[in-house]
């Protein structure tokens, strides 16, 4: 640890060896080590101690890169190491860095020297002209974040989400940057507590705690360029099972065996799409994880085999405190083999949550992680298809919840964790608790199920987390100002890394209205992670408890979810394969049109199809922006040009929803569940006017047969004129096999439909139409 203040000085040495510089700038050192053209890492520390690899840390070790070209130049005044793609200059009089693209432009530049003083360090960069600021994990506020300040610590916030709610379950230090006309991406390899600070305008300061200054930087020029950087170092979202990308129905707590039959057979009654049922912490002995309240679900098992045949899956929650319990299994075996979280002088820590007196266990030590998956074996082999972990900041309350529980706090900061030979606080650890407990779950269920995906959920986690779980954004409430709240949480989340995310679909705490549930559900139904979920003491939530009306628009937009769902799933695709969100921000893909840099209300699925949901009480019309290019309405076809803001009409039954000209999208029939029916007939809704190239993914969607090469992909390209429209279908590659089917091409060519079909058998084909502009 350092003791005095430290900062950089003249450079007064410096080493240069291939794709790495060291840099000796007084007492601190720099390491400079390009990974990829585009992904520079910038260590320094004072001393030049550098820290040893932990068995812990996120970011791929760097022998895992190729080794890249770079070359160094100098000048009186400074180094210059050059890739490929971009510039990091470091002045020799000061030993400052500043980023340079090819055509000289500054970014990520020091504002002045980073300072090391106690057990902290911060450093300043320079914002420059026109900047904006997107990611830093999950936030409240908007979009777009410049002046706030956020704190890195997964906390359980003990107020009401606001914009100023800070911080909250998930602790991601991963930025995004839209410079002029270029973008770069940040990770800050801290996993200690530690803050953003874009509060003073021109600089953005990072404070953490800890010795060694550890980014990452990633060159675009494009946007989601940056994306794929960072997700290559920071991990990607395996493809989770097919069944979760359906409708997840949740509540604390259906409380017995007879509601749970009761809610799926509604579903079912009511055809409203829904494939699984979560249940909370009632479902359990006491809280005790890894236990059935053998009253309230006597025959788990029998229930479990009976919901599967109806096609819907269970996925229960597991919390990480272990309830004090001498007659407790997993607590003795825990105890037994010392794997839960100790303080400092070697005493157990416990605290407070559902079960009142409980343990942690050390899930960063790898033993615990093994013993914590083999636990949860025995539920899956029960039949629970996924795992939901709760309260993994790890939040632990002031007062026992039989006493109302009071706020919620965390580990003491100085208790041990890790592995003998990498012993350490927990506040170096604590990010990082729920991330290893989703690992430990994640894995224990690939262990339990070897050639099965699984589909694992969490509410807190680290930069990674969605190597091992998709996660949603905690307790929100049945309030319109949440429902705004989470686009730009998901969006956000998606920039930084985390495509498969949601919000509880009608709010946790409180009552929504039949309105908002309504328009709550029109978006939820494509959110990536669809689920509704309310708060014990709540109204009932579910899709049919608003009349008839809500109901049917229940029915309606999850029923569409399930017809996008060949899109949709090929979007989850290529969010495991690039590190692309899900849902995207309208920069993502018209980086230069400067009107969407703020735009948090409309969200782009994918490439193509365009959300503009209703976010107001009594509104029927919005105003939507139309990036550049031609736009056409989805439900009733109408066209529009872009470049410029639209009224929307939206009653209540209508969210306004938009495709781009120069779209292709797959659909198949509507289900009742995820592939209930083959898809047939596969369905390609054309949308004319621009080139569109789309590759449809498909696979077995329960195995990982997929990473061994076993899946189907399709490569659709949309081309022509005023006069025709034409689709070149390429022949389907990969070995994952695929039944002849009917293949319906529709040209949707504003009001206008057009209707080609053919038997399917995976040959190159060219579907042409005339169209029929002005008719
Ligand atoms: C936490 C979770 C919430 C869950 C509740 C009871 O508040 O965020 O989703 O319903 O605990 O388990």
């Amino acid at each position: 640890m350092i003791k005095a203040r430290a900062m950089l000085g003249a450079v007064r040495e410096y080493r240069f060896l291939g794709s790495e510089l060291w840099v000796d700038c007084g007492d601190p050192h720099m390491r400079v080590t390009f990974l990829k053209p585009e992904l520079v890492r910038v260590r320094i520390v004072p001393g030049g101690d550098f820290e040893e690899e932990h068995s812990w840390d996120v970011p791929l070790a760097d022998e895992a890169f190729h080794a890249v070209e770079v070359n160094l130049q100098q000048t009186q005044h400074a180094l210059f190491l050059n890739s490929a793609a971009f510039t990091v200059r470091i002045d020799k009089d000061t030993a400052l860095l500043e980023m340079l693209t090819t055509d000289g432009k500054s970014f990520f530049t020091d504002a002045s020297s980073p300072v090391w003083e106690e057990d902290r360090y911060w450093f300043t960069k320079r914002i420059e002209n026109g900047e904006k600021y997107y990611g830093f994990g999950e936030r409240g506020g908007r979009m777009e974040k410049q002046g706030q300040t956020m704190k890195n610590w997964a906390t359980d916030p003990s107020e009401p989400h606001t914009a100023f709610v800070d911080p909250m379950y998930m602790a991601i230090p991963v930025y995004l940057v839209m410079s002029q006309n270029f973008a770069y991406g940040v990770y800050v390899n801290s996993t200690w507590e530690s803050t953003f600070d874009l509060s003073k305008s021109g600089q953005l300061r990072f404070e953490s705690l800890g010795d060694e200054l550890d980014v990452y930087i990633a060159y675009g020029p494009q946007p989601l360029d940056v994306l794929e950087h960072l997700s290559e170092l920071l991990g990607r979202m395996p493809m989770p099972p097919k069944w979760a990308l359906g409708y997840h129905q949740s509540r604390w707590s259906y409380g017995n065996e007879q509601e749970v039959r009761k809610l799926v057979s509604t579903f079912r009654e009511k055809e409203i799409p829904c494939d699984v049922i979560h249940l909370d912490i009632d479902y359990m002995d006491n809280y005790k994880v890894f236990t059935w309240d053998d009253e309230r679900f006597p025959t788990p098992q029998r229930m479990l085999e009976d919901l599967k045949r109806k096609n819907f899956r269970v996925v229960t929650i597991i919390d990480p405190g272990v309830k004090v319990d001498p007659n407790y299994a997993v607590y003795r075996e825990g105890m037994e083999r010392a794997y839960f979280v100790r303080d400092a002088r070697g005493k157990i820590c416990s605290g407070y949550v559902w079960p009142d007196e409980s343990v942690f266990p050390d899930f960063s030590r790898s033993e615990v992680r093994d013993w914590w998956g083999d636990w949860q074996h025995g539920l899956i082999e029960q039949g629970v298809c996924g795992i939901w972990n709760d309260m993994n900041e790890p939040t632990v309350f002031e007062k026992p919840f039989s006493l109302g529980g009071g706020r919620g706090g965390t580990l003491p900061l100085k208790a041990e964790q890790g592995a003998a030979e990498e012993v350490t606080t927990h506040a170096e650890l604590h990010n990082l608790y729920g991330s290893q407990m989703a690992q430990a779950s994640y894995t224990g269920m690939r262990k339990s199920k070897p050639n099965e995906r699984a589909f694992h959920l969490t509410r807190s986690g680290f930069a990674g987390i969605q190597r091992w779980s998709a996660s949603w954004m905690g307790d929100n409430g049945s309030c319109w100002e949440h429902l705004e709240m989470s686009m730009g949480q998901l969006i956000n989340m998606g920039i930084s890394g985390v495509p498969f995310v949601g919000a509880d679909i009608g709010g946790f705490f409180g009552n929504a209205t039949p309105e908002l549930f309504a328009r709550w559900i029109q978006i939820g139904s494509l959110y990536p992670f669809s689920r509704g979920h309310s708060c014990t003491g709540t109204i009932a939530q579910e899709p049919w408890q608003f009349g008839e009306e809500v109901e049917n628009i229940a029915r309606e937009y999850l029923s569409l979810r399930y017809r996008l769902m060949p899109y949709l799933y090929s979007v989850f695709w290529k969010a495991s394969q690039r590190g692309y969100p899900i849902w995207r921000s309208l920069f993502l893909h018209y980086p230069e049109d400067k009107q969407t840099a703020h735009i948090d209300d409309q969200v782009l699925i994918g490439r193509y199809l365009m959300a503009a949901p209703i976010l107001k009480p009594g509104q029927t019309a919005r105003q939507v922006y139309l990036p550049e290019g031609t736009w056409y309405d989805w439900w009733d076809g109408y066209r529009y040009e872009g470049g410029r803001y639209i009224l929307a009409e939206a009653p209540i039954q209508r969210m306004p929803l938009y495709v781009r000209a120069g779209a292709v999208i797959p659909m198949g029939p509507a289900m009742q569940y995820v592939d209930e029916k083959p898809l047939e007939p596969l369905s390609l809704h054309l949308f004319p006017g621009d080139k569109a190239d789309f590759t449809l993914y498909e696979d077995d969607g329960v195995s990982l047969d997929y990473e061994r090469g076993k899946f189907a992909t399709t490569r659709y390209q949309l081309r022509g004129d005023d006069r025709m429209a034409e689709v070149e279908i390429f022949e389907r590659e990969g070995n994952y096999e695929i039944p002849v089917r009917s293949l319906h091409v529709i040209l949707r060519d504003g009001r206008h439909y057009q209707q080609k079909q053919f038997v399917d058998s995976g040959n190159a084909r060219i579907v042409q139409f005339q169209r029929m502009i002005g008719l």
